[in-house]
């Protein structure tokens, strides 16, 4: 599984970089404007954008539109790649799967925007996605990968059952169980099950769009989008850091260096 970290942070990005295992970056609006807020607002957007390209080159940065029609959506891609892809080569459009900000509508802009971006050779990553289907449409319109929104999908369950949580807590994959019976939306009992349906759906019907598995919050739903085959997964650099975490890793390491013959040293 590649790991992509999500952030707009260009210092955590250059510090996650120099580890020298990841595989990409995605940012959104609501990442860009923290990455914003961090600096006080006196940032040269494009200049900044350009130094997170660089830093990446060789692996993909997904950069988000922020139009919501059709057309718009397509000529801002458009423009943002033509500006920015020669920088790295390495720039992915992000298209939410559908723009309405309608409660209980949808709205066919985000897939035709795909389409016309996929037909003329841009990669783009299908984000805001909480079911297999919205996926399946995605992946027919031609995007590079598809964006299942894990952590999120487990919120609205909770919130929707009257759950207390905080955002970085653990939701079991299999599901929340309440009274004997499992929590769900519409079939979908967990962000990591969102994730392992879009994935099972995708690969059924061979479409060769990948399921980058986001909105992940804690190592544990890192382990668990991998096991369900996630080709990627992008991770906050919180969780990135906690990753590597055991207190028995830390027990074993004082017993080592403890132990250390001091010939051994030398040898
Ligand atoms: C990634 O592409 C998404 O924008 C991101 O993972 C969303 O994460 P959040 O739900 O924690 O905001």
């Amino acid at each position: 599984m590649k790991l992509f970290i999500d952030s707009a942070i260009l210092s955590e990005i250059q510090e996650v970089y120099d580890f020298g295992i990841i595989d990409g970056v995605t940012t959104n609006p609501s990442l860009l404007h923290k990455a914003k807020e961090a600096m006080e607002g006196k940032v040269d957007l494009a200049g900044y954008l350009k130094k997170i390209l660089e830093t990446a080159k060789g692996t993909p940065v997904s950069l988000e539109v922020t139009e919501t029609s059709e057309a718009k959506m397509v000529s801002e891609g458009k423009k943002l790649f033509k500006r920015f892809n020669p920088v790295a080569n390495n720039v992915w459009i992000k298209i939410p799967v559908h723009t309405s900000v309608q409660e209980g509508q949808a709205n066919t802009d985000g897939i035709r925007a795909i389409k016309q971006l996929a037909e003329v050779g841009i990669p783009v990553n299908c984000t805001l996605v909480f079911t297999p289907e919205q996926a399946l449409l995605a992946a027919k319109a031609g995007a590079t990968v598809v964006s299942p929104f894990a952590g999120r999908i487990d919120d609205y369950i909770r919130t929707n059952h009257d759950v207390e949580f905080k955002k970085s807590d653990y939701y079991p994959a299999m599901g929340w169980q309440d009274n004997q019976h499992t929590l769900e939306d519409n079939g979908i009992v967990s962000g990591v099950e969102l994730v392992k349906q879009c994935k099972r759906l995708l690969d059924s019907y061979g479409l060769r769009t990948g399921v980058l598995a986001a909105s992940l919050r804690n190592p544990r739903q890192v382990r668990e989008a991998a096991l369900v085959g996630a080709d990627i997964a992008t991770i906050p650099y919180p969780v990135i850091t906690e990753l590597l975490k055991h207190p028995k890793t830390v027990e074993g390491m004082k017993a080592f260096m403890k132990d250390v013959v001091p010939e051994y040293k030398k040898l």
